[in-house]
Protein backbone atom coordinates (compact mmCIF):
# COMPACT_ATOMS: atom_id res chain seq x y z
CA UNK A 1 0.00 0.00 0.00
CA UNK A 2 1.42 3.54 -0.93
CA UNK A 3 2.24 5.85 1.99
CA UNK A 4 0.85 8.92 2.29
CA UNK A 5 1.88 11.96 5.08
CA UNK A 6 0.81 15.11 6.35
CA UNK A 7 1.42 17.66 9.02
CA UNK A 8 -0.90 19.25 10.88
CA UNK A 9 0.38 22.46 12.43
CA UNK A 10 -2.04 23.30 15.53
CA UNK A 11 -3.04 27.30 15.83
CA UNK A 12 -5.70 27.02 17.91
CA UNK A 13 -9.69 26.16 17.54
CA UNK A 14 -10.28 24.22 14.72
CA UNK A 15 -13.04 26.01 12.27
CA UNK A 16 -14.90 24.36 9.95
CA UNK A 17 -12.62 26.01 7.07
CA UNK A 18 -10.31 23.85 7.89
CA UNK A 19 -12.52 20.57 8.25
CA UNK A 20 -13.15 21.12 4.48
CA UNK A 21 -10.33 22.97 3.43
CA UNK A 22 -8.36 20.17 4.34
CA UNK A 23 -9.08 17.55 6.99
CA UNK A 24 -12.23 15.79 5.69
CA UNK A 25 -9.79 15.16 2.46
CA UNK A 26 -7.24 14.31 4.18
CA UNK A 27 -9.09 11.11 6.15
CA UNK A 28 -10.47 10.18 3.10
CA UNK A 29 -7.12 9.26 1.85
CA UNK A 30 -7.42 6.76 4.67
CA UNK A 31 -9.33 4.24 1.86
CA UNK A 32 -6.05 4.26 -0.69
CA UNK A 33 -2.86 4.96 1.78
CA UNK A 34 -1.56 3.80 4.57
CA UNK A 35 -1.73 7.61 6.52
CA UNK A 36 0.94 9.28 8.75
CA UNK A 37 -0.73 11.97 10.70
CA UNK A 38 1.30 14.71 12.49
CA UNK A 39 1.40 17.25 14.81
CA UNK A 40 3.59 19.53 14.05
CA UNK A 41 4.44 20.86 16.87
CA UNK A 42 8.38 22.14 16.20
CA UNK A 43 6.92 24.06 13.80
CA UNK A 44 4.36 25.51 16.09
CA UNK A 45 7.30 27.09 18.20
CA UNK A 46 8.57 29.51 15.43
CA UNK A 47 5.25 31.48 16.80
CA UNK A 48 3.45 30.14 19.41
CA UNK A 49 5.50 30.72 22.85
CA UNK A 50 2.66 29.84 24.95
CA UNK A 51 3.61 26.50 26.82
CA UNK A 52 -0.20 25.49 27.98
CA UNK A 53 -1.31 26.22 24.82
CA UNK A 54 0.72 24.37 22.79
CA UNK A 55 0.18 21.38 25.08
CA UNK A 56 -3.35 21.86 24.64
CA UNK A 57 -3.62 22.09 21.31
CA UNK A 58 -1.84 18.85 20.72
CA UNK A 59 -4.53 17.13 22.60
CA UNK A 60 -7.18 19.20 20.81
CA UNK A 61 -6.30 18.05 17.21
CA UNK A 62 -5.55 14.75 18.54
CA UNK A 63 -8.91 14.50 19.78
CA UNK A 64 -10.31 16.59 16.35
CA UNK A 65 -9.32 14.10 14.03
CA UNK A 66 -10.04 10.50 15.97
CA UNK A 67 -13.58 12.09 16.29
CA UNK A 68 -13.81 12.99 12.73
CA UNK A 69 -12.67 9.57 11.50
CA UNK A 70 -9.01 8.57 11.51
CA UNK A 71 -8.04 5.02 12.07
CA UNK A 72 -5.30 4.13 14.74
CA UNK A 73 -5.77 0.91 13.67
CA UNK A 74 -4.35 1.23 10.01
CA UNK A 75 -3.08 4.28 10.50
CA UNK A 76 -0.60 6.43 12.18
CA UNK A 77 -0.74 9.73 14.50
CA UNK A 78 2.23 10.94 16.47
CA UNK A 79 3.57 14.57 17.35
CA UNK A 80 6.38 16.00 15.71
CA UNK A 81 8.22 16.63 18.74
CA UNK A 82 7.98 13.10 20.31
CA UNK A 83 10.89 12.00 17.57
CA UNK A 84 13.60 14.44 17.79
CA UNK A 85 15.65 12.78 15.36
CA UNK A 86 13.75 14.89 12.54
CA UNK A 87 15.81 17.87 13.64
CA UNK A 88 18.95 15.95 13.58
CA UNK A 89 17.70 14.91 10.23
CA UNK A 90 17.47 18.40 9.51
CA UNK A 91 20.26 19.57 10.29
CA UNK A 92 22.01 17.29 7.47
CA UNK A 93 19.80 18.77 5.09
CA UNK A 94 20.79 22.21 5.84
CA UNK A 95 24.18 20.93 5.15
CA UNK A 96 23.40 20.52 1.29
CA UNK A 97 20.78 23.42 1.22
CA UNK A 98 21.79 26.96 -0.02
CA UNK A 99 21.32 29.97 1.69
CA UNK A 100 20.10 31.22 -1.24
CA UNK A 101 17.12 28.25 -2.05
CA UNK A 102 16.00 29.20 1.54
CA UNK A 103 15.28 33.15 0.89
CA UNK A 104 12.88 31.93 -1.74
CA UNK A 105 10.77 30.67 0.60
CA UNK A 106 7.42 32.33 0.29
CA UNK A 107 6.79 31.30 4.38
CA UNK A 108 10.04 33.65 4.81
CA UNK A 109 9.43 36.51 2.32
CA UNK A 110 5.89 36.99 3.65
CA UNK A 111 7.06 37.26 7.10
CA UNK A 112 9.73 39.65 6.20
CA UNK A 113 7.68 41.45 3.89
CA UNK A 114 5.41 42.19 6.61
CA UNK A 115 7.84 43.83 8.63
CA UNK A 116 7.87 40.95 11.25
CA UNK A 117 10.82 40.21 12.87
CA UNK A 118 12.12 36.91 11.88
CA UNK A 119 13.21 34.35 13.62
CA UNK A 120 15.88 31.47 12.14
CA UNK A 121 13.28 28.69 12.76
CA UNK A 122 11.12 30.91 10.04
CA UNK A 123 13.97 30.84 7.83
CA UNK A 124 14.69 26.96 8.77
CA UNK A 125 11.49 25.89 8.09
CA UNK A 126 11.22 24.27 5.14
CA UNK A 127 14.46 22.50 6.13
CA UNK A 128 12.41 20.56 8.97
CA UNK A 129 9.44 20.29 7.21
CA UNK A 130 11.87 18.25 4.37
CA UNK A 131 13.04 16.56 7.34
CA UNK A 132 9.34 15.17 8.34
CA UNK A 133 8.76 14.08 5.14
CA UNK A 134 11.79 12.28 3.70
CA UNK A 135 12.47 10.69 6.84
CA UNK A 136 9.16 8.51 6.28
CA UNK A 137 9.14 8.13 2.84
CA UNK A 138 5.71 8.89 1.78
CA UNK A 139 4.35 7.78 -1.97
CA UNK A 140 1.84 11.44 -1.59
CA UNK A 141 1.81 14.62 0.48
CA UNK A 142 -1.41 16.11 0.43
CA UNK A 143 -1.24 19.71 1.49
CA UNK A 144 -2.96 22.90 0.86
CA UNK A 145 -1.68 24.95 -1.56
CA UNK A 146 0.22 27.24 0.28
CA UNK A 147 2.73 24.41 1.19
CA UNK A 148 3.25 23.43 -2.27
CA UNK A 149 6.80 25.39 -2.56
CA UNK A 150 7.81 23.74 0.47
CA UNK A 151 7.24 20.37 -0.61
CA UNK A 152 8.91 20.62 -3.90
CA UNK A 153 11.69 22.42 -2.16
CA UNK A 154 11.64 18.97 0.09
CA UNK A 155 12.13 17.20 -3.04
CA UNK A 156 14.97 19.63 -4.18
CA UNK A 157 16.37 18.62 -1.10
CA UNK A 158 16.16 15.23 -1.27
CA UNK A 159 17.95 15.35 -5.13
CA UNK A 160 20.88 17.34 -3.06
CA UNK A 161 21.50 14.32 -1.10
CA UNK A 162 20.76 12.24 -3.27
CA UNK A 163 23.46 13.32 -5.96
CA UNK A 164 25.79 14.24 -3.08
CA UNK A 165 25.74 10.93 -0.92
CA UNK A 166 24.17 8.11 -3.57
CA UNK A 167 21.23 8.12 -5.73
CA UNK A 168 18.05 6.17 -4.38
CA UNK A 169 19.37 7.48 -0.44
CA UNK A 170 16.05 9.37 -0.09
CA UNK A 171 12.51 9.10 -1.64
CA UNK A 172 10.89 11.74 -3.73
CA UNK A 173 7.66 12.40 -2.78
CA UNK A 174 4.87 13.63 -5.12
CA UNK A 175 2.31 16.95 -3.57
CA UNK A 176 -1.05 16.73 -3.90
CA UNK A 177 -3.45 19.66 -3.67
CA UNK A 178 -7.10 19.50 -3.46
CA UNK A 179 -8.16 22.13 -6.21
CA UNK A 180 -11.87 21.02 -5.70
CA UNK A 181 -12.12 22.57 -2.49
CA UNK A 182 -12.38 26.56 -2.64
CA UNK A 183 -11.63 29.06 0.20
CA UNK A 184 -13.70 28.83 2.24
CA UNK A 185 -15.67 31.79 4.08
CA UNK A 186 -15.64 33.07 7.38
CA UNK A 187 -19.32 34.88 8.52
CA UNK A 188 -18.16 38.20 7.08
CA UNK A 189 -17.40 37.02 3.73
CA UNK A 190 -13.58 36.84 4.06
CA UNK A 191 -11.77 33.99 4.15
CA UNK A 192 -12.36 32.15 7.46
CA UNK A 193 -9.37 32.71 9.25
CA UNK A 194 -8.71 33.16 12.89
CA UNK A 195 -6.74 36.54 12.22
CA UNK A 196 -9.60 37.66 10.56
CA UNK A 197 -12.46 36.83 13.84
CA UNK A 198 -14.55 35.31 11.27
CA UNK A 199 -14.84 31.48 12.06
CA UNK A 200 -17.21 29.10 12.80
CA UNK A 201 -15.78 26.50 15.52
CA UNK A 202 -16.26 23.18 14.36
CA UNK A 203 -16.80 21.54 17.65
CA UNK A 204 -19.15 24.05 20.27
CA UNK A 205 -22.34 24.04 21.98
CA UNK A 206 -25.17 23.50 19.26
CA UNK A 207 -26.29 26.45 20.88
CA UNK A 208 -22.85 28.39 20.24
CA UNK A 209 -23.26 27.09 17.02
CA UNK A 210 -26.45 28.30 16.31
CA UNK A 211 -25.69 31.66 17.21
CA UNK A 212 -22.48 32.12 14.98
CA UNK A 213 -24.41 30.84 11.88
CA UNK A 214 -27.11 33.45 12.54
CA UNK A 215 -24.46 36.05 12.50
CA UNK A 216 -23.63 35.51 9.11
CA UNK A 217 -23.97 38.85 6.56
CA UNK A 218 -26.97 38.75 4.66
CA UNK A 219 -28.35 42.08 2.94
CA UNK A 220 -31.80 42.97 4.18
CA UNK A 221 -34.43 41.92 1.74
CA UNK A 222 -37.66 41.72 3.29
CA UNK A 223 -39.08 38.30 4.33
CA UNK A 224 -41.82 38.73 1.41
CA UNK A 225 -39.66 39.57 -1.21
CA UNK A 226 -37.60 37.15 -3.60
CA UNK A 227 -34.23 36.46 -2.97
CA UNK A 228 -31.24 34.31 -5.16
CA UNK A 229 -29.46 31.87 -2.87
CA UNK A 230 -26.69 32.04 -5.40
CA UNK A 231 -23.81 33.62 -4.78
CA UNK A 232 -24.30 34.34 -1.39
CA UNK A 233 -22.28 33.53 1.93
CA UNK A 234 -24.69 31.29 3.22
CA UNK A 235 -24.80 29.55 -0.31
CA UNK A 236 -20.95 28.96 -0.56
CA UNK A 237 -21.41 27.38 3.00
CA UNK A 238 -24.96 25.50 2.59
CA UNK A 239 -23.37 23.97 -0.93
CA UNK A 240 -20.68 22.02 1.54
CA UNK A 241 -23.28 20.19 3.54
CA UNK A 242 -26.43 19.76 2.12
CA UNK A 243 -27.34 17.45 -0.39
CA UNK A 244 -28.49 18.98 -3.99
CA UNK A 245 -31.46 17.86 -3.57
CA UNK A 246 -31.48 20.49 -0.39
CA UNK A 247 -29.58 22.90 -2.22
CA UNK A 248 -32.24 22.81 -4.92
CA UNK A 249 -35.38 23.15 -3.05
CA UNK A 250 -33.99 26.22 -0.70
CA UNK A 251 -32.79 27.84 -3.92
CA UNK A 252 -36.51 27.68 -5.32
CA UNK A 253 -38.06 28.76 -1.66
CA UNK A 254 -36.05 31.53 -1.50
CA UNK A 255 -36.87 32.64 -4.82
CA UNK A 256 -40.64 32.49 -4.73
CA UNK A 257 -40.73 34.89 -1.71
CA UNK A 258 -42.26 34.72 1.88
CA UNK A 259 -38.63 32.98 3.42
CA UNK A 260 -36.88 35.07 5.08
CA UNK A 261 -32.92 35.03 5.55
CA UNK A 262 -33.30 33.73 9.00
CA UNK A 263 -35.44 31.14 7.49
CA UNK A 264 -32.17 30.48 5.29
CA UNK A 265 -30.01 30.44 8.15
CA UNK A 266 -31.68 28.11 10.51
CA UNK A 267 -31.87 25.80 7.62
CA UNK A 268 -28.28 26.08 7.01
CA UNK A 269 -27.74 25.16 10.96
CA UNK A 270 -29.52 22.10 10.62
CA UNK A 271 -27.26 20.89 7.85
CA UNK A 272 -24.02 21.34 9.67
CA UNK A 273 -25.14 20.38 12.49
CA UNK A 274 -26.57 17.38 11.37
CA UNK A 275 -23.06 16.60 9.98
CA UNK A 276 -21.19 17.27 12.70
CA UNK A 277 -23.40 16.23 15.64
CA UNK A 278 -21.86 12.61 16.21
CA UNK A 279 -18.24 13.83 16.13
CA UNK A 280 -19.02 16.28 17.99
CA UNK A 281 -19.83 14.14 21.01
CA UNK A 282 -16.93 11.94 20.52
CA UNK A 283 -14.72 14.88 20.57
CA UNK A 284 -15.86 16.06 23.77
CA UNK A 285 -15.55 12.48 25.04
CA UNK A 286 -11.95 11.65 24.06
CA UNK A 287 -10.84 15.15 24.71
CA UNK A 288 -11.63 14.95 28.54
CA UNK A 289 -9.20 11.13 28.36
CA UNK A 290 -5.84 13.03 28.22
CA UNK A 291 -4.02 9.98 29.40
CA UNK A 292 -5.67 7.65 26.38
CA UNK A 293 -4.55 10.47 24.16
CA UNK A 294 -1.44 9.83 25.54
CA UNK A 295 -1.57 6.23 25.37
CA UNK A 296 -2.49 6.52 21.39
CA UNK A 297 0.70 9.12 21.04
CA UNK A 298 2.78 6.79 22.02
CA UNK A 299 1.74 3.70 19.70
CA UNK A 300 2.12 6.38 16.73
CA UNK A 301 5.35 7.50 18.25
CA UNK A 302 6.67 4.27 17.96
CA UNK A 303 5.44 3.41 14.56
CA UNK A 304 6.47 6.04 13.15
CA UNK A 305 9.84 5.18 14.69
CA UNK A 306 9.85 1.77 12.89
CA UNK A 307 9.89 3.56 9.75
CA UNK A 308 12.21 6.71 10.02
CA UNK A 309 14.75 5.62 12.22
CA UNK A 310 16.60 2.93 9.93
CA UNK A 311 16.24 5.63 7.00
CA UNK A 312 18.39 8.09 8.92
CA UNK A 313 20.52 5.22 10.17
CA UNK A 314 21.31 4.90 6.39
CA UNK A 315 21.89 8.69 5.72
CA UNK A 316 23.99 8.64 8.87
CA UNK A 317 26.30 5.94 7.35
CA UNK A 318 26.07 7.40 4.05
CA UNK A 319 27.64 10.77 5.21
CA UNK A 320 30.60 9.09 7.00
CA UNK A 321 28.85 8.61 10.67
CA UNK A 322 29.74 5.29 12.57
CA UNK A 323 27.85 3.47 14.66
CA UNK A 324 29.40 2.68 17.64
CA UNK A 325 29.13 -0.62 19.05
CA UNK A 326 26.67 -0.61 21.84
CA UNK A 327 29.07 -2.32 24.50
CA UNK A 328 33.18 -2.26 24.43
CA UNK A 329 34.48 -5.49 25.87
N1 LIG B 1 3.84 23.48 7.20
C1 LIG B 1 2.59 22.78 7.26
C2 LIG B 1 1.48 23.81 7.51
O1 LIG B 1 1.72 24.87 7.99
C3 LIG B 1 2.58 21.72 8.33
C4 LIG B 1 3.65 20.71 8.07
C5 LIG B 1 4.81 20.56 8.79
C6 LIG B 1 3.64 19.72 7.07
N2 LIG B 1 5.52 19.53 8.28
C7 LIG B 1 4.85 18.99 7.24
C8 LIG B 1 2.74 19.38 6.05
C9 LIG B 1 5.16 17.93 6.38
C10 LIG B 1 3.07 18.29 5.21
C11 LIG B 1 4.28 17.59 5.37
O2 LIG B 1 0.35 23.50 7.24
Amino acid sequence: MKRSLTGIRATGEVHLGNYLGTIREALNLQQEYECFYFIADLHSLTTNKDPEALRNQSYDVVATWLALGLDTGKHILYRQSDIPLVTEFSWYLSCVTGMGFLQKAHSYKDATAKGQEVNHGVFAYPLLMAADILMYEPDLVPVGKDQKQHVEMARDMAGSINATYGEGLLKLPEVHINETVMTIPGLDGRKMSKSYNNVIPLFCTEKQLRKKIMSITTDSTPLEEPKVLKGTLLADLFVHFATQDQYKDLESRLSTGGLGWGHAKQELFEVINEDLKDARERYFELRKDTAALDALLKTGRDKALEVGQPVLDRVREAIGFKKLPVSFS
